[in-house]
């Protein structure tokens, strides 16, 4: 550490070094955000270090202006905020933009949103969330990159570089949060903030790459997740944060707590009061208290219980004051805020976030072609309680976004298909915690339908339904809306129907008597627009699905990424293999699965080596013929599959994805190039190893055994 960073820290009383240690939050009122009266005072007093959900420039100059002038110390303050996927410009969800499988895309829209966000003043972005999630049950799969842990390392990386940039001080660099730290992904029953229960493998093999990924890249803060993991809690879980996160994998950041998640440990049932919560938590290492002013009430007290030492507090002391100095924040603590503002302030980037809109829905069918809209069909009617409610569609996390800057997608599609007459009926209500509504509308919507060409029916989720706290039980369509489904379909007007969601949403009959279905997720603002792109055929659907579509409730959690079993199930039938009586054990669209409007076949497979040594790269190319009649985008997914070893690996794992843009009959080759690291396992003491033998290469659009090209290699020994 820096001379004066020591000096500093030997001038500090026990409150001010608490305060580095508390992190306070913000009000947001009816003329923006806003810190109360109490908090101002604390930060007056040196008894809060960071804050979160205060921004704006004015705001944030003017309390920075207190830390910094009116403090005795003058440390200045970070500004945290949940940008999550977009500041003002809200882009699509993650768990949709991750099937753009386009790291490129991954990383120009968090730049955006740390250009945005820097500008209000924030210094730390609660983001990216790495939760591996394949639980459609859970409401925070809305947030997460998907069901694969390759991906969500490829997608952490993109994530960590598009936030911070190269130089965490400089100005417009956004330093990332990685979160939950970890396995959050896997609460019980998909049930809100329940228990985890992993084994150790699981917890390495699928929840933690991403988070590897991560601290590889540089990420200035990890946050543990509310959860416990086998009973002891992320927040005072010291193998976790200290062994594993801090030592094995060498992250020389700061340690934030979830929001109140130092208090929750009392809940949890591992610490009898505040003193006890706050040394567990500094112990395990976590270094800022996020709200929780359990450090502040609760570090006091275990200091003179002997529950922690100061030296423990300054090392934790140390590590915030010095995190402050790599942000910039000692050099310019209004990192570039005092220069007068950019024009730009709240600009929209409407462009990028069409394209990330168009790039992350997925066309999950389309019988009959009904899609792109042909020339023949007129009357288009927009129906549904999603149509008209663009707000809904910034989805869970909207951070400074305005709810009425959002396209809906009857003004999309109305904008969009200026030689068409366009109706709209909302039919019924969304749904869900507010009250289901009644049928009245249902008569209007049917007539609606039959009086059109091509009814396009918007159905989903309200925003509410999604992200943190809003696991549902029964992850399907809210409230009426099965029922004005049926009734729609039953016209017999070909629909399309169109799924706005932050989760798979499991409605098997209702996807397979629509003819057409897209998954439009929680698109963004540009959602509607984005959506009319689509429709016109102006542009083609090239998302694919980051997590795999169940076909059934019972099924959850279903993932490709499974172990074989013992007893496997070759068809459908049969006894005493591994299978349900009355469902089938596959989803209803895997992993990869999304249609464009052309079709791509895949031929001659080829490696570059037959037997491969230890330090050797594997080359891998297959060709790719568009063979339909229109210009679209293919993406090409690689898995491998070790079936003898020391652990019995993964049917399918994720090792890379390409995509090439072809024009109607033309042929191109995706190549792939496979590192050493890519053939590692973990070994019965759970560190990466080499093990010899054969391994199967696949290639092909989806995790879909029956869609894939195959070959073999011969592994070396190291
Ligand atoms: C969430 C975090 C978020 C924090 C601050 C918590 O409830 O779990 O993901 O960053 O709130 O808003």
């Amino acid at each position: 550490m820096a001379k004066d960073l020591q000096k500093l820290l030997r001038r500090m009383t026990l409150v001010e070094k608490i305060g580095q240690l508390s992190m306070l939050s913000g009000d947001f009122t009816a003329t923006g955000p806003t810190l109360s009266p109490d908090f101002r005072d604390a930060v007056r007093a040196g008894r809060a270090g960071s804050l979160l959900n205060l921004w704006g420039r004015e705001a944030v100059l003017e309390v920075q202006r207190l830390a910094v002038e009116e403090t005795r110390l003058g440390i200045p303050l970070v500004f945290g905020f949940d940008v999550l996927h977009g500041h003002r410009t809200i882009f699509p969800i993650p768990l949709a933009e991750a099937g753009s499988f386009d790291p490129m895309l991954w990383e120009l829209t968090a730049r955006r949103s740390a250009a945005e966000a820097t500008a209000d003043g924030i210094s730390l972005t609660f983001a990216p969330m790495l939760d591996v999630a394949r639980d459609p049950r859970w409401g925070r799969i809305a947030e997460s990159p998907g069901e694969d842990p390759w991906l969500a390392a490829a997608y952490a990386t993109a994530k960590v570089r598009g936030f911070q940039g190269d130089d965490l001080a400089s100005p417009d660099s956004l330093p990332a949060t990685a979160k939950h730290f970890g396995a959050y992904g896997a609460v019980l029953a998909g049930r809100e903030y329940a228990s985890v229960e992993v084994s150790e493998r699981t917890l390495h093999e699928v929840h933690l790459p991403a988070f590897v990924a991560a601290v590889q890249a540089g990420v200035a803060a990890v946050m543990p997740a509310l959860t416990d993991l086998g009973g002891v809690p992320a927040t005072a879980h010291a193998p976790l944060l200290r062994r594993e996160l801090r030592r094995n994998q060498g992250f020389d950041g700061v340690i934030v707590s979830d929001h109140s998640a130092v208090s929750d440990l009392l809940a949890h049932g591992v610490a009898g009061d505040l003193a006890e919560a706050a040394a567990l938590a500094l112990r395990a290492g976590v270094d800022i208290d996020m709200m929780g002013r359990a450090y502040e009430r609760g570090l006091p007290l275990a200091l003179e219980r002997g529950l922690v030492t100061e030296r423990e507090i300054d090392a934790a002391v140390r590590r915030v004051l010095r995190w402050k100095q790599r942000l910039g924040l000692f050099e310019d603590p209004y990192r570039g805020l005092s220069a007068a503002p950019a024009q730009s302030v709240g600009h929209l980037d409407r462009a990028l976030a069409r394209e990330a809109a168009r790039r992350s829905m997925v066309l999950l069918k389309n019988d009959g072609d009904l899609l792109p809209l042909s020339a023949s069909a007129r009357r288009v009617a927009v129906i549904g309680p999603l149509a008209a409610a663009g707000g809904e569609l910034l989805g869970p996390w909207w951070a400074a976004g305005d709810r009425a800057s959002a396209v809906s997608y009857r003004d999309g599609l109305a904008e969009g298909l200026p030689d068409r007459e366009i109706r709209h009926a909302a039919g019924c209500a969304i749904g869900g915690d507010g009250g289901n509504g009644d049928a009245s509308g249902f008569a209007e919507a049917v007539a609606l339908a039959r009086w059109s060409d091509v009814a396009v029916l918007c159905l989903g989720e309200a925003a509410e339904l999604s992200g943190e706290a809003a696991s549902r039980a029964d992850p399907g369509l809210p409230g009426l809306q099965r029922d004005l489904a049926e009734a729609v379909i039953a016209t017999g007007t070909p629909t399309l129907l169109v799924l706005t969601s932050g989760r798979p949403l499991i409605e098997p009959a209702i996807l397979s008597r629509a003819p057409a279905v897209m998954a439009a997720w929680f698109p963004g603002i540009e959602g509607g627009a984005a959506l009319a792109d689509l429709v016109s055929g102006q542009a083609a659907p090239s998302g694919r699905l980051a997590v795999s579509w169940p076909a059934d409730r019972g099924q959850i959690p279903v993932f490709f990424g499974q172990r074989p079993t013992g007893r496997p199930a070759p068809g459908d039938g049969g006894r005493y293999v591994s299978r349900y009586l009355d469902r089938p054990s596959t989803p209803l669209y895997p992993f990869g699965h999304g249609m464009g409007y052309t079709r791509f076949a895949l031929d001659t497979l080829t490696v570059t080596v037959d037997t491969l040594g230890p330090d050797q790269d594997l080359g891998v190319s297959v060709g790719v013929t568009n063979t339909g009649r229109r210009a679209g985008q293919e993406t090409v997914l690689l898995f491998l599959h070790d079936p003898v070893a020391s652990s019995a690996r993964p049917l399918l794992e994720l090792r890379g994805f390409q995509r090439i843009e072809l024009q109607p009959g033309e042929r191109g080759t995706v190549r792939f190039t496979l590192p050493p690291a890519a053939f590692e396992l973990l070994d019965h003491r759970l560190r990466p190893a080499r093990e010899p033998g054969r391994v199967e290469i696949m290639v092909g659009p989806a995790a879909d055994r029956d869609r894939l090209l195959s070959t073999w290699i011969e592994l070396q020994p190291a």
